[in-house]
This record gives C-alpha cells, structure tokens and sequence, in this order.
C-alpha cells in the first residue's frame, strides 16, 4: 500500500509520458488523496488513477487537444472526491448491497466534490463542472441535475464511460470482476446513458493496441483485492 506521495506519483508511471505533470491539481488535492491513502482507501484511489487513464485515451482517440485531455484525466482522479466524505460509509464497506437512504447519501458526492473543490479553489469552474455531472446520462436519467445530451459537459461525457468499464472490470469484495467483453456488453445494454460517438470511440480505445499497459494496471489492481478477501 502506498502512503506517500511518491508512491502516489509513481504510479502514474503507468502512462507518464502522456500524462505529464500531475501538480495542476493542485497540492491540496494531492494531500487529500494521500489522506485517503492511509484511510485505507487504497481502491478508492486505484479507482480514480484507472479512470484518469482510460479518461486521457478516451480524449486522445476522440482527438481532443492535450491540454484538456491532461484536464480530463486529472478530473478522473479526483471524480469521486465527495466520497471522501462519506468515505467509511463506502468504502469500508466490504459486503451487501446499499440500502434505498444509503443510496440518496451516495447520490450526493458529485455535488460534495464539486463544493469541495470550489472551497479550497481546486481546478476551475470547467474542471469542477465535470465532477458536477459525472453521474449524469446521456438520455437526462442521471443526476445530480437529470441534464441530457449535449447539455452535459463534455469531460463529464468520458468520465461517465471510463467510470462504468473501471468499475464493472474492477473486482469487489463483494462480487467478482467482469472481463473486458462482458463489461462491454453490459455496457452496450445501457448504451442509453451514454454518448454514443464517445462510446464507439471508447470500444476502439479498449480493443486497441495501446490498451495493454492499462489491462495489465488492472489485474494489478484486481490481485490485491483477491489477496484481501483471501485473508479475511
Ligand atoms: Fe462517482
């Protein structure tokens, strides 16, 4: 487990040529996620650095100039920064699945990260809009504010694609990972929520070539999980 900021860094060495310096975050940021770091929140933050990583390829494949594709992948790795918040509640929790008043609670973190941010002046109100509405579906089903389509942010768009593979590819201790077809077809049944040219592009991007160094991130990031329920 990592506990410190270097440790933190060094695993974006996973893509450190494409990402570049993270230090745009902000130092406060940095030392939240260190915080939660040593909370045990050790899934939380392998969370956010696959998402930032599958965000930044999404970006680049959809062509996007560098400059937001960096702010993209950075908004991935604080996107669920209102968890920390809420974070014993989540994720300490090892089994079971959440309760209706649970499930209210975990619907407010994009509006608790995005108040977060604002108050320690993190990113600006671009890069915060993008937390705001990473929950949002393309078809005005997600929330916070049920907006649809082209009224979404466009980071937002990605997030919402990257966050749903990571999580659906990624083992729980409560239930077992999905390979990388059958998050696939899970997610086309629910291609609703998303927009569909990003999606298409994000097929491309998880079938592709350049994809290996994230594949093997995630069984990195799946063993340990193993090893802890293992244990218990
Ligand atoms: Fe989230």
């Amino acid at each position: 487990m990592f506990r410190g900021r270097r440790e933190l860094l060094g695993l974006f060495s996973i893509d450190e040529r494409s990402f570049g310096d993270i230090g745009d975050i902000g130092p406060e940021a940095i030392e939240e996620i260190e915080k939660a770091a040593m909370e045990d929140s050790e899934e939380a933050i392998d969370h956010g650095i696959l998402v930032a990583n599958l965000a930044l390829r999404l970006a680049q494949e959809l062509k996007f100039d560098e400059d937001f594709c960096k702010r993209v992948a950075e908004a991935g790795i604080v996107h669920d920064i209102g968890k920390l918040q809420i974070s014993n509640f989540l994720y300490g929790r090892k089994e079971g699945v959440l309760r209706i008043e649970e499930i209210k609670y975990v619907r407010r973190h994009p509006t608790l990260g995005y108040e977060y941010l604002s108050e320690k002046n993190i990113g600006d109100e671009d890069f915060r809009d993008m937390i705001l509405h990473h929950h949002e579906n393309f078809d005005g089903s997600g929330y916070p504010d049920n907006i649809k389509g082209d009224l979404i942010p466009i980071g937002s768009r990605i997030l919402r694609i990257c966050d749903v593979y990571a999580a659906l590819v990624s083992e729980r201790p409560y239930r077992a990972a999905f390979d990388k077809e059958n998050a696939m077809e899970l997610m086309i049944d629910e291609v609703k929520n998303f927009d569909m040219n990003y999606f298409l592009a994000f097929m491309r991007v998880v079938h592709g070539d350049g994809i290996k160094d994230i594949d093997d991130y995630i069984k990195r990031c799946n063993s340990k999980v193993h090893v802890k329920s293992k244990r218990r």
